[in-house]
């Protein structure tokens, strides 16, 4: 059958899931770092940070990290929960930081997880928290999540096949993840996000049966394509699974129709399924890349400003927050690393460099 055209043009705030995209063109900065927001020099502004709480996680999805696992941060790189805490508060209260999504690795293998994300949600103006996971032990600590002011939940699941998770996870935890939404959804945390990566020759068979178990149990699902960040770096555009690909399985089974509500600021195509009001989202991060509007900013959790996932340079809030600097002064180096953020990823530039740190160190 013939693959399913996408939608032209796109404007999309942010979401959930790993950004990239091509420029749209923008506005020349002519912005001077001191006060106000952070703005680059095509004039983009960041309100959304990401925030990655450990590089550890507890699976090794084959397209993130080998199944050894990965030369883990030293501990006392790590930021701790206090300076997490004080990071995230200049962001909101000087920066104009509105949302902060905590990330891995798997953030609920942080200890101080329910604090972190209380801290964040009593600063004022209150940002909209939310958590990326894959859902592994989210089942025990969901109600703690809830009542520490989590808003919302994104989790990570690319199979519902037993044998085959275990395959692309190296590790037997299925039924954990599917508890996990279930605790994620009986705790109000609304609405819950699957987000899945297909690979081809390996799930790309289950874009159809995943699309059918989120409508059955009210999750939204997003597929993601697959992207340059594997820190074997393994990736090639030939065998990623495009956009395209997807929607061509999922319209052999479903009727899609564009979805024309404002999305506000996603960077999902939402698709209605058999006439909605059910969606599917679709994130063309290689294909279809939205960097023209992009509004991320990241912090790892060895305390470095990225000002995008493919950024080749870091700003170092660490060193110098331990060596004393004071608010204002920290401000200003995220206004500054900020505004030297380039208008694309470029993945398809033959001179494309992949970052030095893989996705699981530096948050989704
Ligand atoms: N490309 C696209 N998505 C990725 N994720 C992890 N690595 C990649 C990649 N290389 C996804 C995870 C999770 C989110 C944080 O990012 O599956 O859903
Ligand atoms: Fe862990 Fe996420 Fe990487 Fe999978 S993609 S190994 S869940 S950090």
């Amino acid at each position: 059958m013939s693959a399913t055209p996408l939608p032209d043009p796109r404007t999309r705030p942010s979401d959930g899931v790993p950004d990239g995209g091509v420029p749209d063109g923008g506005v020349p900065g002519g912005v001077t770092p001191g006060t106000g927001g952070l703005v680059d020099r095509h004039g983009r502004v960041a309100t959304d940070l990401r925030v990655s709480l450990t590089d550890r996680c507890n699976l090794r999805c084959t397209y993130c990290m080998p199944p050894e696992g990965l030369q883990w941060l030293p501990k006392v790189e790590q930021l701790t929960d206090d300076e997490v805490g004080r990071l995230v508060r200049i962001g909101v209260e000087e920066l104009g930081i509105r949302e902060v999504r905590f990330t891995g690795g798997e953030p609920l293998l942080r200890p101080g997880l329910v604090g972190i994300v209380a801290a964040a949600t009593a600063l004022a103006p209150r940002p909209e928290v939310s958590l990326t996971t894959n859902a592994i032990g989210l089942a025990r600590v969901a109600p703690a999540l809830a009542a520490a002011g989590l808003d919302r939940i994104n989790v990570s699941l690319d199979t519902l096949d037993r044998e085959r998770f275990r395959t692309l996870t190296h590790r037997d935890r299925l039924d954990d993840v599917l508890a996990g939404l279930r605790a994620a959804r009986d705790a109000g945390l609304t609405p819950v996000k699957v987000n899945a990566v297909l690979l081809r020759g390996v799930n790309e068979d289950d874009a159809v049966p995943l699309l059918d178990f989120c409508l059955e149990h009210g999750y939204q699902l997003r597929f993601i394509e697959q992207m340059p960040l594997d820190a074997h770096h393994a990736w090639t555009r030939n065998e990623m699974v495009t956009a395209e690909d997807v929607l061509e399985r999922l319209s052999a089974a479903h009727d899609l129709t564009a979805d024309t509500e404002e999305r506000g600021s996603a960077p999902a195509e939402r698709w209605l399924v058999d006439g909605g009001p059910a969606t599917v989202g679709v994130i063309a991060s290689v294909t279809r890349s939205f960097c023209g509007t992009c509004d991320r900013t990241r912090l790892t959790a060895d305390g470095q400003i990225r000002n995008c996932l493919f950024a080749r340079e870091e700003s170092d809030l660490r060193t110098a927050m331990r060596e004393g600097a004071s608010d204002a002064e920290l401000a200003d180096r995220w206004r500054i690393a900020t505004l030297a953020k380039l208008p694309g990823h470029g993945i398809d530039d033959p001179s494309f460099l992949q970052p030095s740190r893989p996705m699981s160190a530096i948050g989704g």
